[in-house]
């Protein structure tokens, strides 16, 4: 079964794609009336780049999860919205249903307003992949908090940074989570980050791994004995309810933290109403969604694909969404494929850095399974290189699932550009067409629009998407200047481009400061200053190469003032104090001592130097006149690891 604003055929998205330039309040005023509304809108679309001021489904109200849950509970409350297969193979499954998912999300928000949580404020929530993250997740919506979804992978300064940043008063964390053969110690990570900490009012725990914890009388509670509570206070005679809170179109939804060019990540906020009809529609038209089909989007929901992909876009559908808390490679490299057989997976969305990981294992752990069930591929995150993209298409799709090869990002809520499952021609290493809606261009370093095809430049939109960032939290002039301010009424993806002689666009990568690492963004100036922070270091630089595995790798040039005991363990170190200051994803694959590091005369780095240094292409560096010592240049490709 289909959804009335589905895409079928490549005519059809011909039509849409021209109606949704030509028309785009008629566009999306059609497909947003196939959601639930408390209050239409009066105007679908106001806007301007400049603040920038983007206003969809103006004077509208709703509730995210009404959309998401119970509308879906008259025809299909028994149908599975989230199955989710834990990390330990021979645990439990556990099969949510639309109305299982329901009641949970009450009971949760009944729990956060048991607890003083009011519409607007803000909630950190840092777990594990359980169903309890979907429920906290979805259980703030509800009341109309607004979520912070932090990954597990960051360390306590990073949230303490982030909670300082969004002024959060609550937080909902488990004891641990399990991932391969590792606990992690969520709450204890918590408690480090608390330190000094003077605004959160609450922190909820949910029992996992059953670490001993310390809880802090007033402070901490346990989410098993509040949500027991909750339960009596939702539940009257058998039916469960919970009154969703209206919200605006426009209210924040939540915050997620991303890395830009600065040191400092920004919290990218968006909005309800254009981020639930961005990504529902997205999410059924370019994986073709069937109302039948089993979803499994291995991402994080710390990431923005686990939240539009996992969450809010299947839910909003009514998809069943498979919810994976384990890695790739546990207990063998076999696992994804594992899950794909059990649960008869139809759609199989990964990154590129999984591919690449798991091609390394051999086909030896893809043998064996049937994978028939899956019709539609998808990739994330990061380019995929040829290789890749041909071991997934030929030994995961037996070389008849399309792949869709989607470019979005944190800000743009949704995917931008990707070919559309079966209906639109997929392109080794290409994300192909704009979806309908979205009007990509390229532009030169000064801003001049380079028409015809064959070219490339730097990626920009020139109008806004329902789900186009709102604002960076508690500073808008950030998000203007990052976004809106490089190139005059436009948005400005910090991805280069080219574009090909049909109009597909191929993404190259950043053109910022900004490394792309195993799909996650890492910033060199937030690298850089965690560098900087050890002592002994006097600078440093951060620039990306080109790794195998993982798309870029992490490259850093250190000055150091002294080795203490011998450069290996001053390497180990440092690697240390960047995990203590940013987490164990930004530690530096390699790390390089050097006297000096090439500057121009007014003392700014020539990364490009570095870069192709790193890149092992030290043939021809370029014109190195302009440094104020070239002598460094030498010593540096002489040291080169
Ligand atoms: O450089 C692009 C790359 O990932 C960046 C966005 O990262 P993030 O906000 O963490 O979101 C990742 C998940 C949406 C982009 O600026 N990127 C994302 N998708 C692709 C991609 N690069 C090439 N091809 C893609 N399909």
């Amino acid at each position: 079964m289909s959804y009335p604003y589905q895409i079928k055929n490549a005519e059809e998205y011909k039509a849409a794609y021209k109606k949704s330039t030509e028309d785009p309040e008629g566009f999306w005023g059609e497909v947003a009336s196939h959601f639930q509304w408390r209050k239409p809108w009066d105007k679908v679309l106001d806007w301007n780049f400049s603040e920038p001021k983007i206003e969809w489904f103006k004077g509208a109200k709703l509730n995210i999860t009404e959309n998401c849950i119970d509308r879906h509970l008259a025809t299909m409350g028994d149908k599975p919205a989230i199955i989710w297969e834990p990390n330990n193979p021979e645990e439990r499954t556990r099969v949510v249903t639309y109305n299982r998912l329901h009641k949970r999300v009450c009971q949760f928000a009944q729990v956060l307003t048991n607890l003083g949580v009011k519409k607007g404020d803000r909630v950190c929530i840092y777990m594990g992949m359980v169903p309890e993250l979907a429920y906290a997740v979805l259980g703030c919506a509800r009341v109309g908090a607004i979520h912070s979804v932090i990954f597990g992978g960051f360390s306590a300064q990073s949230i303490a940074d982030r909670l300082y940043d969004a002024n959060a008063e609550y937080i909902v964390t488990c004891d641990g989570a399990y991932r391969g053969n590792k606990d992690i110690p969520l709450k204890s990570v918590i408690d480090d980050a608390l330190i000094g900490n003077r605004t959160v009012k609450k922190v909820i725990v949910y029992t996992r791994t059953r670490t001993p914890v310390s809880m802090l009388k007033g402070r901490d509670v346990w989410w098993e004995d509040e949500m027991e509570h909750a339960e009596q206070q939702v539940e009257k005679d058998g039916k469960v309810s919970f009154p969703a809170t209206e919200m605006d179109a426009e209210d924040p939804l939540f915050i997620l933290y991303t890395s830009g060019s600065t040191g400092k990540p920004k919290g990218v906020v968006h909005s309800c109403a254009g981020y639930m009809v961005y990504t529902a529609y997205t999410f059924v038209n370019v994986f073709q969604y069937q109302k039948e089909d089993i979803h499994f989007c291995t991402a994080d929901i710390g990431w923005i694909t686990g939240h539009s992909y996992i969450l809010y876009g299947p839910l909003s559908a009514g998809a069943t969404s498979v919810m994976f808390e384990g890695i790739p490679t546990w207990p063998d490299a076999g696992r994804f494929w594992d899950i794909i057989d059990k649960y008869k997976v139809n759609i199989l969305y990964t990154a590129p850095t999984a591919i690449r990981s798991l091609m390394g294992f051999g086909l030896g752990h893809v043998h064996g399974h049937k994978l028939d069930s899956l019709k539609v591929l998808g990739t994330v995150g990061e380019p995929i290189n040829q290789e890749a993209w041909h071991w997934y298409h030929e030994n995961i799709g037996k070389g008849k699932c399309p792949i869709v090869d989607t470019w979005w990002q944190t800000e743009t809520g949704g995917i931008l550009i990707s070919n559309m499952a079966g209906v639109t021609p997929d392109k080794p290493t290409y994300a192909t067409l704009p979806l309908p809606g979205v009007d990509p261009i390229l532009v030169d370093e000064n801003g001049k629009i380079i028409e015809g095809n064959n070219v490339s430049g730097n990626l920009c939109i020139r109008h806004p998407w329902p789900s186009v960032i709102r604002t960076t939290y508690g500073d808008h002039e950030r998000c203007r200047l990052n976004y809106f301010s490089a190139y005059p009424n436009l948005y400005f993806t910090g991805d280069g481009a080219s574009r090909d002689e049909n109009g597909n666009y191929r993404i190259t990568g950043r053109v910022d400061d900004v490394l792309n690492v195993s799909g996650h963004r890492i910033g060199t100036a937030e690298v850089e200053n965690a560098i900087n922070m050890h002592a002994g270091v006097v600078e440093s630089a951060v620039v990306g190469y080109p790794h195998d595995i993982k798309g870029q790798g992490v490259y850093a040039y250190v000055i150091y003032d002294h080795v203490h005991g011998d450069e290996n363990l001053t390497r180990q170190d440092i690697l240390q104090t960047v995990t203590r200051v940013i987490g164990p994803i930004a530690k530096p694959d390699k790390i390089q001592f050097v006297k000096g590091l090439p500057k121009t005369r007014s003392g700014k780095i020539m990364r490009r130097i570095l870069r192709k240094i790193a890149e092992g292409d030290t043939g021809n560096l370029g014109d190195t006149t302009t440094l104020l010592d070239p002598g460094v240049v030498e010593e540096i490709r002489s040291g080169k690891l």
